[in-house]
C-alpha cells in the first residue's frame, strides 16, 4: 500500500501534475485548431495516456485519508475509487493518438474517429481536479514559504484560465494562416483584457454577438480574478518576512513608550541593542513562546532540536545518558544578556543555574572590583546558591553579548537526585570553586 506521505508518492504525483498541465493545454488547442498532430506529439500523447493509467492502477493502492484517519483497506478504498474518479480517469487514460492511427490502418472512417475523440479528450481535463488535491498537498507539505507556494499556485491557475481564454477567443473570431500568431494575438487580447488595461487594439467585432457576450464575459470574469490576484500579492508580499515585520512593529512600540516615559537615552539604548541582538541571533524569535501551542511530546521534540548546542558545548553534559539529556534539555530556558547586564549580584537569593552559551561573563569579587574569574562558552555558574543554599557568593556581570541557558531550582534538585554522576561533577567544581575564592579572600584579609 502506498501512504500519503511516501517520497516516491510525491515524485509521482510531481510527474502526473507535469502530465495534466501538458494536457491542459493541449486539449484546447487541439478543439480549436483541429491540427494533424505532428509525430512527436503522438508520441507524447501516448506517454500521457500510458502515465494516467499508470496512475489509475496506483490509485487502487494509495491509503485515503478522510478526516485525519487513514483507510487502509483495500477494497474500500477500491469501493470508493470505482464510485467516484474511476471511469473519467480510464477514458482520460486513453491512448487516443494511437487509436487513431491503429484505426486508419484498419480503415475505419477517420473523420468520425477525429470527431468524437476530439470531444473525448476533454475528459483529460477532469484530471485538473486530481492535480488541485495534488496542488493543496504540495501547499500542505512544502518547506518552502508557504507565501512563495500560495503565490505559485495562484500564477499557475492564472495562466491556465489565460490560455483557455484565449483558446476559445481563437473559436469564436476569423484566423488567419498563421496559427502561431493567431495564438499570440489571442493571449495578448486576453491579458489586456483580464488584467483590465485594454488597449483597444483588439476588439470584438461589434455585429458578432458571440464575441460580444464572450469580451464581457472576460471583462467581468477579469476584474474579479485581477482584484483577487492583487489582493493574494499584496497580502503574500506583506507577510513574506512576517519576523521582519513584527521585529520592527516591535521597536516602534518600544521606542513610543521609551520616549512617552523619559527613559534615559543610555537606557534606551542598551533596550534597542537587547532588540537588535535578538534580531541578529534568532531573527526576534521568541522561541519557547512560538511552540506554545505544541502538545507536549512535539514540544519536547522541538526544544530538544533547539537546546541540542549547548548540550555539545558543556563539557560535563558529554558522556551522559540519554535519559538524562532528554530530562535536562527540555528544562532548559534560553535568555539573553547585554554588554554590562548583571545576571545576578552577590548577596542575592538564588533559584538558578545557567550554562554559557556563547560569550562570557565575569564572577566578581565582594566589591565588584576584582575579577576572580572569567567564564565562557560550555562553562557553568549559579550552582553554589542551589547546592549549597546559600546567598550568592558573587556577582556574574556579562562582558559581551551572552545567550545562557538556565535551570530551575526544582528541575536542578530533581536531576541531581536521579542523576548522581551529575551530582558529583557539579559538587567537585563547586567546592573548587569555594575553596579557591576563601585562599583568595583569606590571602585579602591577611
Ligand atoms: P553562586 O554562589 O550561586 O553565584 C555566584 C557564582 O559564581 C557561584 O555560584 C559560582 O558558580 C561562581 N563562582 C564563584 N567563585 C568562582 C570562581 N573562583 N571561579 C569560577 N566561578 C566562580
Amino acid at each position: 500500500m502506498i501512504y500519503p506521505d511516501n517520497q516516491w508518492k510525491h515524485a509521482w504525483d510531481g510527474i502526473i501534475l507535469f502530465a495534466v498541465t501538458f494536457a491542459a493545454f493541449e486539449v484546447p488547442l487541439r478543439l480549436v485548431f483541429d491540427y494533424r498532430p505532428e509525430e512527436w506529439v503522438t508520441v507524447a500523447d501516448t506517454i500521457l495516456a500510458v502515465l494516467f493509467l499508470a496512475d489509475v492502477v496506483l490509485q487502487f493502492y494509495s491509503v485515503q485519508s478522510e478526516q485525519g484517519q487513514l483507510i487502509t483497506d483495500r477494497r474500500e478504498i477500491a469501493r470508493r475509487y470505482m464510485q467516484s474518479w474511476f471511469v473519467p480517469d480510464l477514458l482520460a487514460a486513453m491512448p487516443f493518438d494511437l487509436i487513431y492511427l491503429v484505426a486508419g490502418a484498419a480503415g475505419v472512417p477517420l473523420l468520425l474517429v477525429q470527431r468524437i475523440f476530439r470531444v473525448l479528450r476533454i475528459v483529460r481535463i477532469l484530471r485538473l481536479f486530481h492535480l488541485a488535491q495534488i496542488l493543496r498537498t504540495i501547499q500542505r507539505q512544502s518547506t518552502l514559504h508557504p507565501g512563495l507556494v500560495r503565490m505559485g499556485i495562484l500564477a499557475y491557475w492564472v495562466f491556465l484560465a489565460a490560455h483557455w481564454i484565449s483558446c476559445g477567443w481563437l473559436a469564436i473570431v476569423s484566423r488567419t494562416d498563421d496559427p502561431v500568431l493567431d495564438y499570440l494575438n489571442a493571449l495578448y487580447w486576453c491579458l489586456t483584457t483580464m488584467a483590465t488595461v485594454g488597449y483597444g487594439d483588439i476588439t470584438p467585432d461589434r455585429t458578432s454577438a458571440v464575441q460580444l457576450l464572450y469580451t464581457m464575459a472576460v471583462m467581468i470574469l477579469g476584474v474579479g480574478v485581477y482584484g483577487y490576484v492583487i489582493g493574494n500579492i499584496a497580502n503574500m508580499i506583506a507577510n513574506l518576512d512576517v519576523a521582519r515585520a513584527h521585529h520592527q512593529e516591535k521597536m516602534e512600540q518600544i521606542t513610543a513608550f521609551m520616549r512617552y516615559r523619559n527613559i534615559p537615552p543610555a537606557l534606551q539604548m542598551r533596550i534597542r541593542n537587547y532588540y537588535n541582538y535578538l534580531w541578529e541571533s534568532r531573527r526576534g524569535y521568541d522561541e519557547l513562546s512560538v511552540i506554545t501551542d505544541l502538545p507536549d511530546s512535539l514540544k519536547a521534540d522541538v526544544v530538544m532540536h533547539l537546546n541540542m548546542e549547548i548540550l555539545e558545548k558543556v563539557p560535563i553534559f558529554r558522556g551522559s545518558s540519554n535519559e538524562f539529556i532528554r530530562e535536562l534539555v527540555v528544562e532548559l530556558r534560553p535568555v539573553v544578556y547585554t554588554p554590562g547586564d548583571y545576571v545576578f549580584r552577590r548577596g542575592e537569593l538564588g533559584d538558578r543555574m545557567y550554562f554559557i552559551s556563547k560569550g562570557k561573563v565575569e564572577i566578581l569579587s565582594e566589591d565588584d572590583s576584582e575579577v576572580r574569574a572569567v567564564l565562557s562558552e560550555g562553562e557553568f555558574f549559579g550552582e553554589m546558591a542551589l547546592l549549597f543554599h546559600q546567598p550568592r557568593v558573587a556577582s556574574v556581570r556579562a562582558l559581551d553579548y551572552c545567550d545562557l541557558y538556565y535551570l530551575d531550582r526544582s528541575t536542578f534538585d530533581r536531576v541531581l537526585g536521579r542523576y548522581p554522576e551529575f551530582k558529583k561533577k557539579v559538587t567537585e567544581l563547586a567546592r573548587e570553586r569555594s575553596s579557591s575564592d576563601d585562599a583568595v579572600s583569606g590571602e585579602l584579609h591577611a
